[in-house]
């Protein structure tokens, strides 16, 4: 997990070759609006353009590549370097040069000295990726079946969703893939991490209550779980969203979406490598005052053993105001930073990086037998066929077989010849 060659090789074949999610049309909304965001160590800019497109740059100026824009994000007609004070337009161009012709003289081309763009920039719902290869997959391909349930959490109304604030950011001390692996189906976890929320009443007191659902693996190492409540438990419809958005839900979605969303707890899942989200029913014990929110990470490395975790909170642009601060405010106590739960995950996460960097834990011969396990349902728990979404579906979330399919496919990535 923390082993600063294979984080290095991780930065070259997967993070540079694959997309990388990186912001949402909804923090841009006007022409001159920006946000500054990386792709783990290159810094990008993003300015909604004059025709009202979506312009990504290299944040690092051409002269001599100093980090252009450092504000998070604002509005403005033109970026100024702070350094010797070259300026660039919204649209990249370089538009100002102190002193410019009695230095370089009249034949200089502004043109030639432009931001560098970002190689492929696509969007699905409003989800913005980035890519620095520009030869990679276009976007939609690499999400396959992912589109299916991002189409139900991101596509399901008329006017989109929006994000809440600006995404809040915590460094924690672990590696990329332990928050990746927990969010792409660690529901096993849930009864025993938690136990403080438990004891609290705020989650139920079954250990496998959690487990009901399914597991869908998906291509690409991408995967999801699909939390059902169990028989003897109802729950309202559509995550208990608001009554008057169910009219768009109706209308957007297939029936076999509908179907899937109208009895769903909670999507947790993982869209290759570190774009992760979570959109669960919470509230106090099993079903009361249940407020749905959904939140999108992305995993920062900053390092082999140090992330910056980003989180966004997004809702239904048409849904009421009061719901959407409800909302917001079970995310903060929740899945913020200073969440209840957010806290018992990232205290874990650090533990596990902590012991992955000894002798024992980075024993490539196997003279301490130092392997880990991901045998759960390995080999007794079947696919079902009778799941309406894409992908192989498993009739329990208590399984590793997407955190198996997440590491087959970084496998393949990190194997490939250069
Ligand atoms: Fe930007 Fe010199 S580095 S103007």
């Amino acid at each position: 997990m923390t082993d600063p060659e294979i984080h290095q090789l991780e930065i070259e074949k997967i993070f540079s070759k694959k997309w990388y999610f990186i912001a949402h049309e909804s923090e841009i909304p006007n022409k001159g609006d920006y946000v500054s965001r990386w792709i783990v160590h290159d810094p990008v800019l993003l300015i909604r353009s004059g025709a009202g497109d979506i312009n990504a740059f290299i944040n690092s100026c051409t002269h001599r590549g100093v980090h252009l824009c450092t504000a998070d994000l604002g509005n403005k007609k033109t970026f100024t370097c702070p350094y010797h004070g070259w300026t660039y337009n919204i649209e990249g161009e370089l538009v100002g040069i102190l002193a410019g012709n009695k230095l370089y003289g009249e034949e200089m081309d502004k043109k030639e000295w432009g931001l560098r763009k970002v190689p492929k920039v696509e969007s699905y719902h409003g989800l913005i990726f980035a890519s620095l290869n520009p030869d990679v997959e276009p976007l939609e391909e690499f999400l396959g079946g992912m589109k299916w349930y991002f189409d139900i959490m991101l596509g399901r109304s008329n006017k989109g969703m929006e994000v809440i604030g600006a995404p809040q950011r915590w460094v924690v001390d672990t590696n990329w893939k332990v928050s990746a692996e927990v969010f792409v189906g660690d529901a096993y976890h849930t009864a025993m991490t938690h136990r403080s929320t438990v004891e609290l009443g705020i989650s139920p007191k079954d250990p496998l209550f959690a487990s009901n659902g399914y597991q869908i693996q998906l291509e690409n190492g991408h995967g999801l779980n699909v939390i059902q409540p169990p028989e003897s438990v109802s729950i309202p419809p559509y995550q208990g969203l608001p009554e008057e958005l169910w009219p768009m839900f109706e209308e957007n979605l297939t029936e076999e979406q509908l179907s899937v969303f109208k009895n769903t707890m909670v999507f947790n899942g993982n869209c290759f490598p570190n774009l992760s989200f979570l959109s669960p029913m919470h509230g106090k014990g099993e079903h009361e005052n249940l407020t749905n929110f959904l939140t999108i990470r992305q995993w920062r490395p900053l390092g082999p053993d140090k992330i910056e975790a980003w989180s966004w909170v997004l809702v239904d642009k048409e849904a009421p105001e009061e719901f959407k601060e409800n909302s917001y405010k079970r995310y903060v106590n929740t899945f913020g930073p200073g969440g209840t739960l957010e806290q018992d995950d990232t205290e874990l996460w650090t533990r596990l990086a902590d012991a992955s960097k000894g002798v024992t834990a980075r024993d490539k011969n196997l003279h301490f037998n130092n392997v880990v396990n991901y045998l759960m349902g390995m080999d007794f728990v079947e696919p079902v066929d009778d799941f309406p979404g894409p992908g192989i579906a498993y009739p329990t979330t208590f399984l590793d077989v997407v955190h198996r399919g997440f590491y087959e496919y970084w496998q393949e990535l990190i194997s490939k010849e250069s």
